[in-house]
């Protein structure tokens, strides 16, 4: 199952990538907002990254108007690799490279069809393990030693 949420900026590219997930074949949970009233990114990107890092969703895409500060506040979680992206060789290399198991991009930065690119090129990727792997191991080293 993935995990969405967005704040006020994300609704309407929400409402679209959650589709596009869903025609995908995906359960997708919707953490909101609905509202385009002004909403605080920290409250939802912490939601949803406690769903992943509970493993109750296995990865998910956050949406503000940069994808910034969801990525900032989404990464204060144990067990969370967020990225934010604005093209797909970023996104695809996220997960190969660094296995991001959240994917955050901009409203305001970015148009639906590139928003599309970034889900499909994160989507279709596979995490490549072996030295990745080791590397990955180490970035979550620093985090039990904070
Ligand atoms: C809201 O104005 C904006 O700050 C938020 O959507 C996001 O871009 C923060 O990083």
């Amino acid at each position: 199952m993935y995990a969405i949420g967005n704040d006020h900026t994300g609704v309407a590219l929400k409402e679209i990538i959650k589709k596009y997930l869903e025609d995908k074949g995906e359960t997708v949970k919707d953490f909101g907002t609905e509202s385009t009233t002004a909403s605080n990114y920290p409250e939802i990107a912490e939601t949803v990254a406690n769903s992943v890092a509970s493993g109750e969703c296995e990865r998910a895409i956050l949406i503000c108007g940069t994808g910034v500060g969801m990525s900032i506040a989404a990464n204060k979680v144990k067990g969370i690799r967020a990225v934010c992206c604005s093209e797909p060789f970023s996104a695809k290399m996220s997960k190969e490279h660094n296995d991001a198991n959240v994917l955050c991009f901009g409203a305001r930065v970015i148009g639906t069809e590139m928003a599309k690119m970034l889900v499909d090129a994160w989507y279709d990727a596979d995490f490549q393990g072996g030295r990745h792997q080791t590397r990955v191991d180490m970035m979550m080293d620093i985090e039990k030693r904070q």
